[in-house]
């Protein structure tokens, strides 16, 4: 069998820029748009354009700068803002018209305060309306993780009916286990009639920190897109990471899936997209934070020195870095404290080690990592009890 294309669909500048902090202007938001492109990402959803004139003009100034990438614009299913979003998308080579509608118990009822049936004909009109502008037209079930999977499929053959070309399945709320989301996918692929006509895209978001987990459920049920931002950004705990998606099919399963993704972007785009939007990430963050390639503790960092493999699943070079990091700390052992040494053009004789790391030890008992300046002042140290 040979590997499925799985299309990225970022929405770094759409549901990424909701986070409360994240507001970007027109200029920093095509300067990442350009960025996307460049990583290889097949769809940018670039705002939403009834929400304010300014997102109405990025979306527009976007769809004229990117070449490749399908440029998408969010709507509810209301005719005024599909309308407007065919607006703004006119100057994009290939637009995409994403609308939709909440789907679950609690959207009907206790946020549209509407039926099932309603919701239906909702779904179906809008679909219809924004075919009228363009071709390529994108439905959201909203919380469809926890819509009954037998409605679900009726909106959605609705929806295929009226002609979406795009069929997204989010899990607004991030609600779902795993098993549960891949199961949901499967149940559409087998009670919707023409659905392997229409992309499955899944949306998922990481309240329970599942997203990665679930969109990948999703990938192995039948989706071929997944929905997803850099450095996992997004309404409340945030989106599906984008980096982690890209390496997690590049790294395990290659056999069935590829991306368009150039890995060797990722961290220059997440340092790029935590600096335009002033959010840092997290230290611990998989691919991109800080520590994703550092070693602290002596014994990974004597593995790591002798073979990098020991402790590194993926070559940081593979993901836009120089190299991996040995952080000294009191938990160090010699072996680091050599090579660090090393690194500063300092080959340490044996005895020289030995003094070395006792005095290592002193001053890393006292601060949280050992820099370069100390390390010079302990070779200061160490010619004085040598000689
Ligand atoms: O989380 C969600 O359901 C969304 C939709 C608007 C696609 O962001
Ligand atoms: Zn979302």
């Amino acid at each position: 069998m040979s590997a499925k294309r799985i299309q990225i669909f970022d929405t770094t500048l759409r549901d990424g820029e909701q986070v409360p902090g994240c507001k970007l202007d027109r200029d920093q938001k095509l300067r990442l748009a350009e960025r996307i492109e460049e990583l290889g990402a097949d769809v940018i959803e670039a705002g939403f354009p009834i929400s304010s004139p300014g997102d109405f003009k990025s979306v527009q100034e976007i769809g004229k700068l990117i070449k490749n990438a399908t440029v998408c614009g969010l709507s509810r299913a209301v005719k005024e803002d599909i309308k407007v979003a065919a607006e703004a998308l006119s100057t994009a080579k290939r637009p995409r018209i994403h609308t939709g509608i909440g789907t679950s118990d609690s959207h009907i009822y206790d946020k549209l305060l509407s039926t099932p049936d309603k919701v239906i004909e909702k779904a179906i009109g809008a679909v219809s309306y924004a075919k009228s502008f363009v071709e390529d037209v994108e439905f959201y079930a909203e919380d469809a993780g926890r819509t009954e999977n037998a409605f679900l499929a009726k909106v959605i053959q609705g929806v295929v009916d009226a002609g979406a070309t795009v069929l997204n399945i989010p899990d607004t709320t991030g609600y779902c286990l795993p098993g549960e989301f891949g199961e949901k996918i499967k149940y559409l692929t087998e009670h919707v009639v023409g659905i392997d006509k229409c992309t499955i895209s899944v949306h998922c978001h990481n309240d329970l920190g599942l997203a990665t987990a679930n969109s990948i459920a999703g990938i192995q049920n039948g989706a071929t897109q997944i929905e997803c931002t850099m450095n996992g950004i997004g309404e409340r705990a945030g989106n599906c990471s984008l980096e982690e998606v890209a390496m997690i099919i590049k790294h395990r399963l290659g056999d069935q899936f590829f991306t368009g993704i150039n890995s060797k972007l990722l961290n220059p785009l997440s340092r790029e997209v935590s600096m335009e939007m002033g959010m840092s990430v997290q230290a611990n963050k998989a691919i991109v934070g800080d520590n994703a390639f550092a070693h602290s503790s002596g014994i990974h960092q004597d593995g790591v020195i002798k073979a990098r493999d020991t402790y590194e699943i993926i070559d940081p070079k593979e993901v836009g870095l120089d190299r991996s990091l040995i952080i000294l700390t009191a938990r160090s052992g010699r072996a680091a404290l050599a090579f660090r040494f090393k690194e500063l053009g300092i080959n340490l004789t044996k005895r020289e080690l030995d003094v070395a790391y006792k005095i290592f030890l002193e001053v890393a008992d006292s601060k949280k990592q050992v820099g370069d300046e100390d390390l010079k002042v302990i070779w200061k140290g160490i010619n004085v009890a040598v000689a």
